[in-house]
């Protein structure tokens, strides 16, 4: 049957502004009377010429409203002009997945639903992201563009009637306005897993897990149910053979089951606790859009995400994808520890630090400039996708451990030993009012940029830190030389320590402040310290300077990794 689009008058909503990682906002929101249809509308009309009979990739986290907003983009994709979706079944397709298939197929983008790390259900958060051609989120300039649309929207494009079974894999044929449109619904773990298997030795790997061996390496992965249940069953379970007690939460759920599924200390407790509580030699969650992963060695041994990087820049020669393309150049975001500085310099590779948010990444792996990098917020990836990678980081770990034939805790240690320790940790103060937050980061900016604050020292718990530089950080793209203002107040002292202030991208409500502290012990110090304890004195000189406790009221932060 052929369908016509019909032009909708629509109003504009205040406040479309796509943050670190696109638009989120609570489901209510985007509940609102053409609320999503406006923002759908605006990333469309942002793609320019090369919409008409274009391919864009659709799926999500399976959070609460993806499936209502997957219906949403069909009919407003349909009267749009585009010529095809590729869509995940039951709207299902982790972030790593959307930019695998982007670049495999040449999508010109995609567009995924997640909030990410946030809570989900009825009650909590949606989001709608969009990533470019290269697979990877849109550009400064791409949001920007779409922000400015949703600032005029009259009215959008849609083809009411139109609806498309998507709990089928299989191809459907439309005829829109006299065109052909095509949905297609793909399996949403097919195309992933074979590029994993381009990347791993999937045998090695399979030998490590294999439960007829005389000691199996024992893996527990906590999908937290988010999307990569179904990648971690295909991947872990299905392919390498790991036994069905090594996956737990793998059934994606429109609430995360209550759960706040961000892999972190706090929020994957329960990883945690049953780490330590038994005999595995490994626990890896994932946050709700498979991007993240928190990574654990035997009885819950904690591998700090900055850590995490480097320890795999310095084995990636454990992952065939590696020796065949090489190490083209390492990178971390500006709060993340900085271990990862000392792993380029012994490989001799290029080292960059960007703002933080992986599109950040993403010029300089087009440019064939980099192939590893990491944030402390639990993302680390490289440059096969353009996103960072849970799952991948989960099989990087594991090659590394094939290959050594060690344990977390020993591979972490042995990497102290050689390059020294970079302590770090993260307060997150969450859900902070938001003016007196602004006020917080406005005072301190101007205290540590006044002409007299480099020189100061500070005494606690009998250490001393001396100011050697403060600033508003700031990034120009070696590549396309765009400008990134105001991306964290640091203070760096002489001994190397750091503190950095920011305020979070990525809430939906309030304001997040994060405190980030990192000090560095060479190789012959103290390296096995609890990096909680070593860093509690720069710490409370960080909530003195701010006046953070006064400005917030809080005393304790809400998160600490
Ligand atoms: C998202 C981005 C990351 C970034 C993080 C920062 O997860 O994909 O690249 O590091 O947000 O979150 P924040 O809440 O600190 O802005
Ligand atoms: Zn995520």
């Amino acid at each position: 049957m052929p369908y016509e689009s019909i032009l909708v008058p629509s109003r504009v909503y205040e406040g479309q502004k796509p943050g670190t990682s696109g638009l989120r906002k609570a489901v209510k929101v985007f509940q609102q009377q053409h609320y999503t249809e406006n923002f759908v509308q605006c990333i469309l009309t942002a793609i320019g010429p090369k919409l008409k009979g274009c391919t864009l990739a659709v799926g999500g986290d399976g959070r609460y409203f993806g499936k209502e907003a997957v219906n949403i983009i069909v009919k407003i994709a349909a009267a749009n002009g585009v010529g095809k979706l590729l869509i995940g079944q039951h709207g299902i397709l982790s972030t790593p997945a959307v930019s695998c298939i982007i670049r495999k197929y040449k999508l010109t983008g995609g567009i995924i639903l997640t909030a990410s790390h946030n809570p989900g259900g009825p009650e909590n958060d949606f989001g709608i992201k969009y990533n470019t051609d290269n697979g990877g989120p849109a550009p400064d300039s791409v949001t920007n563009a779409v922000y400015d649309l949703t600032t005029q929207i009259k009215n959008y494009s849609i083809v009411p009637d139109l609806t498309c079974d998507i709990e089928t894999i299989g191809v459907n044929n439309f005829e829109v306005n006299g065109k052909e449109f095509v949905v297609e619904i793909i399996d949403p773990v097919d195309d992933y897993l074979n590029l994993m298997k381009s990347i791993f030795d999937f045998p090695k790997l399979k030998n490590l897990l294999n439960s007829n061996a005389a000691r199996p390496f024992r893996i527990l992965l906590n999908s937290m149910h988010g999307v990569t249940g179904p990648y971690v069953k295909r991947i872990f379970l299905d392919e390498l053979g790991a036994p069905v007690n090594s996956a737990i939460k793998i059934t994606p759920l429109p609430d995360f089951g209550g759960g706040h599924p961000d892999p972190n200390l706090t929020y994957a407790a329960d990883l945690v606790d049953s780490l330590k509580n038994s005999n595995f030699d490994f626990g890896a969650a994932f946050d709700g859009d498979g991007d993240r992963n928190m990574i654990l060695g035997a009885k819950a041994f904690f591998v700090t995400p900055s850590d995490s990087v480097a320890i795999l820049g310095n084995h990636l020669n454990s992952i065939p994808y590696f020796q065949k393309t090489g190490i083209k150049g390492v990178a971390r975001s500006m709060p993340t520890g900085a271990a990862i500085d000392k792993v380029a310099t012994k490989l001799n590779v290029e080292f960059f630090e960007v703002p933080t948010g992986w599109k950040y990444f993403g010029n300089l792996m087009d440019a064939g400039r980099l192939s590893l990098c990491g944030e402390e917020s639990f993302g680390t990836g490289s440059d096969h996708i353009r996103e960072k990678d849970g799952i991948w980081a989960v099989l990087a770990w594991l090659s590394v451990i094939a290959s050594t034939s060690k344990s977390v805790e020993q591979i972490c240690c042995d990497h102290w030993c050689e390059f020294g320790r970079n302590y770090f940790a993260r307060y997150d103060y969450e859900d902070c009012e938001a003016e007196p937050s602004n006020k917080m980061m406005k005072e301190l900016e101007k205290k540590i940029t006044d002409g007299g604050f480099v020189g100061t020292k500070f005494e606690e718990a009998k250490k001393t830190f001396v100011v050697e530089a403060a600033d508003n950080y700031q990034y120009i793209d070696p590549i396309d030389k765009s400008v990134a203002k105001n991306q964290g107040l640091r203070i760096l002292f002489s001994s190397g320590a750091r503190l950095i202030f920011r305020l979070s991208g990525t809430g939906s409500s309030g304001a997040t402040i994060r405190l980030y502290a990192e000090s560095y012990e060479p190789p012959s110090g103290q390296v096995n310290s609890n990096a909680q304890e070593v860093l509690r004195p720069l710490i409370q000189v960080g909530l003195n300077i701010s006046q953070l406790q006064s400005f917030t009221g809080r005393t304790e932060p809400t998160v600490i990794t």
